[in-house]
């Protein structure tokens, strides 16, 4: 009975202290399994009781039930004062928070100016029910210029200033070659646009070593230059906006007959004559209808089948939308730029 007595005033004496030295609800709730818990030590003794003689059973039953009644209140009264620490903590930090400096602003990146003007055009195009197609940046000189009407030695040639690799490898200059490669293997009817990175000898404010066009490619029955000046003024409009006006010049393209470049009213003064562009239009892209000597070099009847096909320069597309006046402010990465779009 003795020692049951002593270990229940030892109990006490570390129970007590656990319960003051405990500074959150989570160290006190250890406490409290430590002694009270299923297999906690003052549990322990009240288990026991059932086997102690009848005396013993009552004093130390007495005692034991005490203790667990006064550790219970301890544990009741440190919760209430841990709480209320806790609250006052809270509000301390808050009168020292001042939540009417302004936040600050973290920059968020986003898709590069390019990226997403090209986006746009290819957009325009696929809900006229284009569909995009892809062809390699190394290419064989056959689909690059002699597929498109271009021989060897074809004086036409010195229109792409051509980073060669082999004498019949060299990296494309233009998204054209894409239009081969599809028709060697579908049949008509074709609507594809190609958008892609090109290559040329050429760096000034004007022209970059590599560059990213738009190629188009329409092919069926009876298709005519109305439809292809139809469908270029339908692009103009969704780029630049419904007062763009447009017009057609004749050109020479090997891979077209007839061929033209299209020019846009000046974005800049607006079509009446600025520093830019002298005459009030600019030039934005090259068409024409599909030279027969390109659908006889893919196998079809040129007898039997028409077609429109244009290429555009992507970077020029939105140079004279965004009125940037250097190519080289797309390759630089200044954040000052980019921040703009
Ligand atoms: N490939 C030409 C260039 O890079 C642009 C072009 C002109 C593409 C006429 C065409 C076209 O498809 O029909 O300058």
């Amino acid at each position: 009975m003795k020692a049951a007595i002593e270990s229940l005033a030892s109990i006490e004496q570390e129970a007590s202290k656990g319960i003051e030295g405990a500074s959150t609800l989570h160290e006190l709730d250890q406490v409290r399994v430590r002694y009270l818990g299923r297999k906690g030590s003052l549990t322990g003794i009240l288990r026991s009781l059932a086997s102690m003689p009848a005396e013993e059973r009552r004093s130390v039953g007495k005692e034991a039930n005490r203790l667990k009644a006064l550790l219970g209140q301890r544990i009741e009264e440190r919760t209430r004062q841990i709480t209320e620490e806790m609250a006052r903590r809270v509000e301390g930090q808050a009168a020292q928070l001042d939540v009417t400096l302004p936040g600050r602003k973290t920059w968020l990146g986003h898709k590069h100016p390019l990226s997403q003007g090209l986006q746009e055009i290819v957009d325009v195009f696929l809900r006229m029910g284009f569909s995009i197609a892809v062809g390699p940046d190394v290419e064989w000189d056959y689909y690059n210029f002699e597929a498109l009407n271009m021989p060897a030695d074809h004086p036409a040639r010195d229109m792409w200033s051509t980073f060669f690799i082999t004498d019949t490898m060299l990296l494309r200059t233009h998204t054209s070659p894409v239009q081969i490669r599809v028709m060697e293997r579908e049949k008509p009817p074709i609507r594809i646009i190609t958008p892609g990175r090109c290559y040329r000898v050429d760096l000034d404010a004007s022209h970059a070593p590599n560059l990213h066009q738009i190629e188009g490619l329409y092919v069926d029955r009876d298709v005519s230059l109305g439809d292809l000046k139809g469908t270029l003024e339908l692009f103009a409009a969704a780029v630049y906006g419904d007062d763009v006006k447009s017009r057609f010049v004749p050109s020479y393209f090997p891979f077209t007959e007839p061929s033209a470049e299209m020019y846009i009213s000046c974005t800049i003064c607006g079509g009446t004559g600025c520093r830019v562009c002298h005459s009030g239009w600019v030039e934005i892209l090259g068409c024409g209808m599909v030279d027969p000597a390109v659908f006889e070099a893919v196998g079809y009847d040129a007898e039997e089948w028409t077609g429109f096909a244009f290429g555009m320069g992507v970077e020029r597309v939105l140079m004279l939308k965004h009125r940037i006046d250097d190519i080289r402010l797309f390759y630089e990465n200044d954040v000052r730029f980019l921040r703009q779009f």
